[in-house]
């Protein structure tokens, strides 16, 4: 069995998926095929075409900080759930670009899931296998990261964004406007989470929730953020990032449906503020070019994911695209168009 899942890109609501917050992702038109077929005996057999050697892996294999790992904790929860008995051949064919942040790992987990559901017959939701696509990184990949990456790739299609709440992961999916294109240009600053910076950041939102004694930061009232004054200015500037970023995501949400670009724009570029000084995980690289994309004429851009380097994400008119686009990388000589069509 074979099935494309895409990347995604978010539009806004950052670091707010694992602080009860909204996220406004969107899927993307390039992604990972995945094809599996199952074993009789337990190995797992993975080739790649991003990658030139075939990966040998058993369902007992550990954690080795190879790519592979992904395919290896993702088959090992299908057998969890019985919906696998043993182990695959597993063949990726990707048009997304590995660890540039755009979710390729989520695509591979959720990928698996979704197929090993399938190949049993279990009636279980694409949401029920974003958890577990989740639960893949979190305890066997062991990055704590949020719900958004998994349900934004298992639930939208290219060309939606998914408007998601994540403290009890309701959603709606929105078609993205004709006319404005979702550019997605990369800072040439690689990023990766399992550096530490991620989890750093998750462990300051978890002092925040220690001290409300509620894990939704995101909601935090007025009067919860004055009880948490006395916390360390970085620390009580991660929560006020989580407060207004709720309030910008909801009036993104109904400016995306209003197709008021303008003003979805405008709280991107308020958005990348945000991330810069309130919870600092943006980069020069990052933030020189969000103020030339804005420079150049985009209704507004951002750093995108996890954070520290990687991409940013940018809505500019159709028409002015290829201008926009020039003048920009002529600018940042090592960045590039992540969704150009290879030549
Ligand atoms: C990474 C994580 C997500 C989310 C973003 C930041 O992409 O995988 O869960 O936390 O960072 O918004």
């Amino acid at each position: 069995m074979t099935l494309f899942v895409p990347g995604r890109v978010n539009l806004i609501g950052e670091h707010t998926d694992y602080n009860g917050g909204l996220v406004l992702p969107t899927a993307l038109n390039i992604g990972v095929t995945v094809s599996m077929s199952p074993r009789r005996d337990d190995n797992i057999h993975i080739v790649s075409d991003a990658f030139d050697t075939v990966a040998q892996r058993t369902i007992q294999t550990e954690k080795s900080g190879h790519w592979s790992d992904y395919v290896t904790g993702a088959i090992k929860l299908a057998n969890e759930k019985q919906w696998l008995v043993g182990g695959a051949n597993v063949a990726l064919t990707s048009t997304l670009p590995f660890g540039a942040g755009l979710s390729s790992s989520a695509a591979v987990t959720v990928g698996i899931l979704k197929l090993a559901r399938d190949m049993s017959g279990a009636k279980v939701s694409d949401t029920a296998c974003a958890i577990f696509a989740r639960r893949v990184e979190n305890e066997f990949i062991g990055v704590p990261c949020g719900i958004m990456d998994q349900m934004a790739v298992a639930l939208a299609h290219p060309g939606q964004a998914l408007a998601l709440n994540t403290n009890d992961l309701s959603y709606q999916l929105i078609d993205l406007p004709k006319g404005t294109r979702v550019a997605v240009i990369h800072s040439g600053h690689q990023r990766l989470l399992e550096e530490g910076r991620y989890a750093e950041r998750k462990a300051e939102c978890d002092a925040v929730k220690h001290e409300l004694g509620h894990d939704n930061i995101c909601h935090a009232t007025p009067e919860e953020m004055q009880q948490i004054l006395h916390l360390p200015d970085h620390i009580y500037a991660r929560a006020s990032h989580c407060v207004s970023e709720e309030a910008r995501t909801t009036l993104a949400i109904e400016a995306l449906r209003a197709n008021d670009m303008k003003h979805l724009g405008e709280l991107l570029i308020e958005g990348h503020a945000s991330i810069r000084d309130d919870f600092e995980i943006t980069v020069d690289a990052t933030d020189k070019l969000v103020e030339d994309a804005v420079g150049f004429g985009a209704f507004g851009a951002r750093q995108t994911g996890g954070g520290f380097g990687g991409c940013i994400v940018a809505l500019v008119a159709e028409g002015t695209y290829p201008k926009w686009v020039s003048d920009l990388l002529a600018a940042h000589p090592n960045a590039y168009d992540v969704l150009k069509v290879p030549t």
